[in-house]
């Protein structure tokens, strides 16, 4: 025991450096599972396989000449009427910006999300007033309907 001090000196150190990587270790392990962008990314594509699944089938079934009736029946036009006061964004406009609203999500796979579960994405500026129950209510073949007019025609 010639020289007793750096052992002394060396313990605390030893010490600090060990709780130093675990909080390290802790905090990148926090970002890594907390991380907002990848879980939401991989849902968002997940979500997108699951819906081309359907929308591949309804697109192939839809006819748009069927769907004004429904957009009465389901009063989708009391809400989303031209020229109306603003409770609803206009359609005009989704054929041009439905396959950019929520990517990678295409306009097809976008407007039938707006239909069956309105609550996944808001358009900015509106409030989430949309029935959340049109999965429910409407028929594969009149979501169909719906979908390829909106995608297609200029209601
Ligand atoms: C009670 C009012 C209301 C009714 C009824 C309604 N919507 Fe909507 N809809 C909204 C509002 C408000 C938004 C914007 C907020 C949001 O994104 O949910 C919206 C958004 C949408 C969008 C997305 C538009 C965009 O620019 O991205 C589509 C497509 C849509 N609705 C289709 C329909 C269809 C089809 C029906 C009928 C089956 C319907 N809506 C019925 C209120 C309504």
């Amino acid at each position: 025991m010639q020289n007793p001090k750096p052992v002394a000196v060396t313990a605390p150190v030893i010490i600090a450096v060990v709780l130093l990587i675990t909080a390290a270790v802790a905090f990148f392990a926090t970002l890594l599972i907390f991380s907002p962008s990848n879980p939401t990314e991989e849902a968002t594509s997940q979500l997108a396989d699951d819906y081309a699944e359907v929308t591949d089938r309804l697109l192939a079934i839809g006819d748009a000449s069927r769907a004004e009736p429904l957009l009465e029946k389901y009063a989708c036009i009391a809400c989303h009427r031209l020229g109306g006061e603003r409770v609803a964004p206009p359609w005009e406009n989704v054929p041009n910006i439905a396959a950019d609203r929520r990517p990678p999500l295409t306009a097809a796979e976008y407007v039938y999300e707006s239909i069956i579960h309105p609550g996944a994405y808001l358009v900015e500026g509106y409030p989430p007033s949309m029935p959340q129950d049109y999965a429910g209510r409407m028929s594969e073949q009149e979501i169909a309907d719906v979908l390829v007019y909106l995608l297609n025609s200029e209601p």
